[in-house]
């Protein structure tokens, strides 16, 4: 059974994705089967209101991820580090809204923020004065001097990529195998494809379409690198020469679980783009405001070409934001390339993005988030070891995860081996004991906000030890796991 976001669970159902029938409850699959059942049970209003979506809502819900096994669920609210479902069952969010969610839910200063600028008005398709003190925050923790906004990651990384085409003049741009960068077509190529895709050797991974309505005129301009390989990066090089505008990546990677680059590896990337006449950008997306004060820009101490922001920095609301350096930002200022959008930079967005700045994102948060991360990876770890799992911790900055496999995971292929069925069943522990972690858990990561505390974290680990043990005894009795 494969279990990624991938497999389009929804057009399955549940009994229909699960190819698991006659396992004799002594197995992974049963543990599953048992925990669907108790969350099913808990589930009776969202089974409803699902049913009900599914009559004007394609598959029942406003964005495919939202698709989850054994189904949907509906939120009413959220304060705090929680969330509520339409049932009435609290949770701790670590969901976060798919990395969104570092300013937890309604955090005074961004109720502040946004219930005055709804008073004084919440759209003008003009420039604003907090669009300024966003642009020298972001200036400042990101060591890039110019910035426009979007509204969504999806826009950021599409503007990012037409930018290195405009500026460079050349029409390929590479990517890397595993990465996700939102749904326009020049990166919806080799984001999850399975080793039967046609997906070639690591060494020179092909470009595989990542959805239908992917044209393959575009799929063919996007070639396809293995992270941690620069090899991989140098061969396209060479195959392509003058050819790559630039290169597209996620410095550290978070739609494979968490996988860091090694020592040195985005350093070396930028001076081989560098000698090529081609571009970096960053896509900061998701480890942004997440992985620290500066992204993983600061953290890494590489600085790009070009860096894509958006989920977090809009402490809830709807923001992107791209940031480059002058001399690229001059294409944009002097119209060679026009970077538009009705609600860029649109004054309830940057209200709350200023507010997230300068009140939530700071560096003492960092702080009590660092002290919570290492909390979570020790006592995860101590579990890992009592019950002898084939896992381990990796986190970054309010981000982690649990990878199931006894060795590191460097790149997309290694990510391929993992077997998604322990990430769900954790997925299910934690939800049914009042955790809410991010559905497709062998793709996503947690997401600690600045209003999480111990009380949230003991939860979470309580339920991980239950987790744990149960798996620990599947494998000590040496029952079935395939
Ligand atoms: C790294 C990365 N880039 C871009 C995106 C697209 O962002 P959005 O969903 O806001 O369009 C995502 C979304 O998950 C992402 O993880």
């Amino acid at each position: 059974m494969v279990l990624d976001r991938t497999t389009a669970p929804g057009a399955a159902g549940h009994e229909g994705a699960r190819g698991h029938e006659g396992n004799d409850g002594n197995s992974l699959d049963a543990l599953i089967d048992e925990q669907e059942r108790v969350l099913l049970e808990r589930q009776a209003c969202s089974h409803a209101l699902h049913g009900r979506a599914s009559q004007v809502l394609a598959g029942g819900v406003t964005s495919s991820w939202q698709i989850t096994r054994p189904q949907a669920i509906f939120i009413e609210r959220g304060a705090g580090s929680k969330i509520y479902d339409a049932d009435g069952n609290e949770y701790v969010d670590l969901h976060g809204g798919y990395g969104a969610g570092l300013a937890g839910h309604a955090h005074p200063a961004i109720v502040e923020a946004v219930t005055r600028q709804v008073r004084r008005g919440t759209h003008f398709a003009q420039p604003c004065e907090d669009a300024i003190v966003v642009g020298e925050h972001l200036a400042e923790r990101f060591g890039m001097p110019q910035w426009r906004f979007t509204n969504s990651g999806t826009e950021a990384t599409m503007d990012a990529v037409h930018l290195m085409r405009a500026v460079t003049g050349r029409d390929l741009i590479i990517k890397v195998e595993g990465c996700y960068h939102g749904h326009h077509d020049a990166v919806q190529v080799s984001v999850a494809p399975e080793e039967d895709d046609g997906i070639g050797p690591a060494t020179c991974p092909a470009s595989v379409p990542a959805s239908s309505g992917i044209p393959r005129a575009m799929v063919d301009l996007t070639l396809v690198a293995t992270f941690n390989d620069l090899g991989s990066v140098a061969h396209l090089l060479d195959a392509h020469p003058g050819a790559v505008a630039g290169m597209i990546i996620e410095p550290i990677m978070m739609n494979a679980g968490i996988i860091h680059p090694d020592e040195g590896y985005l350093a070396q990337l930028a001076s081989l783009l560098q000698g090529h006449g081609a571009l970096l950008c960053f896509d900061e997306v998701k480890t942004g405001l997440a992985a620290g004060y500066g992204g993983a820009t600061a953290a890494t101490g590489v600085t790009p070409d070009v860096i894509c922001l958006a989920k977090a920095i809009g402490g809830g609301l709807i923001t992107g934001a791209v940031g480059a350096t002058r001399d690229i930002m001059a294409h944009v200022a002097n119209g060679d390339y026009e970077m538009v959008g009705t609600f860029n930079g649109n004054p309830l967005s940057m209200a709350a993005t200023r507010a997230m700045l300068e009140q939530v994102a700071t560096a003492g948060a960092y702080e009590e988030l660092g002290r919570l991360r290492r909390r979570v990876a020790r006592e995860l770890g101590a579990s890992i070891a009592r019950h002898g799992l084939p896992a381990h911790v990796v986190s970054a900055g309010a981000k982690g995860c649990v990878t199931f496999s006894t060795t590191p995971v460097r790149n997309y292929r290694d990510f391929l081996t993992v077997d998604g069925r322990f990430n769900h069943l954790h997925w299910l522990f934690q939800l049914n004991g009042g955790v809410f972690l991010p559905p497709w858990g062998k793709t996503e990561q947690w997401l600690l906000s600045v209003q999480h505390d111990d009380a949230d974290v003991s939860r979470f680990t309580d339920n991980f030890e239950q987790f744990a043990a149960a798996v620990g005894a599947l494998l000590r009795g040496g029952n079935k796991i395939d």
